[in-house]
């Protein structure tokens, strides 16, 4: 349950049946519109990403780009974007990109007043746990995470009594309230050396990794430490099943296959790797694979394929539909009102913020 903040209730006369008419009355105070003008004027960009956003659709774009470029400068934000965030947010109006620990650590280094987090609830609320005193807004309170919904803090309690002794890492997908619980935190591409950290802490051979069971039993194949998992799922990517890949090597046997961790042991199994979504994209970048299958959220292609421009991308398309939440106009919306404000109990915050930091002190 994504808790609902005192901003997002004090959101000025913004009803969500008129969110997109309100946007387009800030664009038209503006004074912003798509004419020739602003064509030429944005046309280098547009060069940039007309391989993954098609002509009719960047006369809708181009006036929010420009719009939230402006505010931006103006008001000291700072937009983070994760890699699945959509193309016209990723390559047009982000100050960073990058997945879940580089989004943290940026959180924890940005000089900016506002930072608005173009990702999912628990990221916004990671860069609010490092910057307390900083605004920060999430253009869609409801941008959620299966992950996220699967476990509370009471599951957490639960479960520290029914292993004494055995470390708690939970993944940064998860409420501050249950990091609260938690001795450290790790993300996809951490996570071994935080569990084997932990493991030599405490002096165990078990330790308890939750809540995503997918990623869990990966990373038990890779450590002779015993893992306890949680029943977690990323509804995403427990939807690729190997048979899929298996058929998709079939008929395209130069395929090169690259699987993100929250997939299941069997498909990653079938992937020629497997890393964090942004060591996915290192990947590609470093070995141009002729054709490559990214398995993981379908936007994350369309950002990489702009900079690789000789690979080929083979696309299976899952969706986050928590991910899309965030758009233009949404985030054009979170600049100007300063909505959709994210706050964490400080009796939470506290320890939550702890776990955090402990995992960017380590890793
Ligand atoms: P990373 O970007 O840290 O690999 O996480 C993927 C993800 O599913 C985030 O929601
Ligand atoms: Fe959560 Fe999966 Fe969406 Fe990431 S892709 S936000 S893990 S549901």
């Amino acid at each position: 349950m994504i808790p609902q903040t005192t901003a997002s209730l004090d959101r000025p006369n913004k009803p969500n049946a008129v969110m997109g008419s309100q946007a387009e009355a800030i664009l038209e105070r503006m004074n912003i519109h798509y004419d020739t003008a602003l064509e030429r004027e944005m046309a280098p960009l547009y060069t940039r990403v007309q391989s993954v956003i098609p002509p009719i659709e960047w006369p809708f774009f181009a006036p929010y780009i420009k719009a939230i470029n402006q505010l931006k400068r103006e008001k000291n934000a700072v937009i983070l974007a994760h890699n699945y965030q959509t193309p016209e947010i990723f390559h047009c109006i982000a100050d960073v990109v990058g997945d879940s620990l580089q989004l943290a650590r940026e959180a924890a280094k940005t000089k900016g007043d506002i930072i608005i987090q173009c990702g999912v609830h628990f990221m916004a609320e990671t860069s609010k746990l490092l910057n307390p005193d900083k605004k920060v807004l999430i253009p869609d309170m409801k941008a959620g995470c299966s992950l996220a919904e699967s476990i509370n803090g009471a599951d957490v309690r639960a479960l520290r009594e029914a292993h004494p002794n055995v470390p708690i890492v939970t993944y940064v997908n998860t409420s501050a309230e249950v990091k609260a619980e938690s001795d450290i935190c790790c993300t996809s591409s951490n996570a071994v050396a935080i569990v084997n950290a932990m493991a030599a802490e405490f002096g165990t051979d078990e330790v308890l990794c939750i809540p995503d069971e997918f990623l869990a039993k990966n990373i038990a194949k890779e450590t002779n430490i015993k893992i306890i998992a949680w029943k977690g799922r990323c509804e995403v990517h427990e939807r690729f099943t190997a048979a899929e890949l298996q058929q998709y090597r079939a008929d395209d046997p130069g395929l090169v296959i690259i699987a993100h961790p929250e997939c299941a042991p069997d498909v990653v199994a079938e992937a020629n790797f497997s890393g964090s979504t942004s060591s996915m994209i290192k990947w590609v970048q470093d070995n141009q694979p002729t054709r490559v299958l990214m398995v993981t959220e379908c936007s994350m292609s369309d950002n990489v394929a702009v900079e690789n421009p000789h690979v080929q991308f083979v696309r299976p398309c899952n969706l986050c539909p928590h991910m899309k939440q965030i758009s233009l106009p949404k985030i054009l919306e979170a600049l100007v009102y300063e909505c959709e404000e994210i706050f964490v109990d400080e009796k939470v915050a506290k320890p939550a913020r702890r776990a955090v930091e402990r995992m960017i002190a380590l890793a």
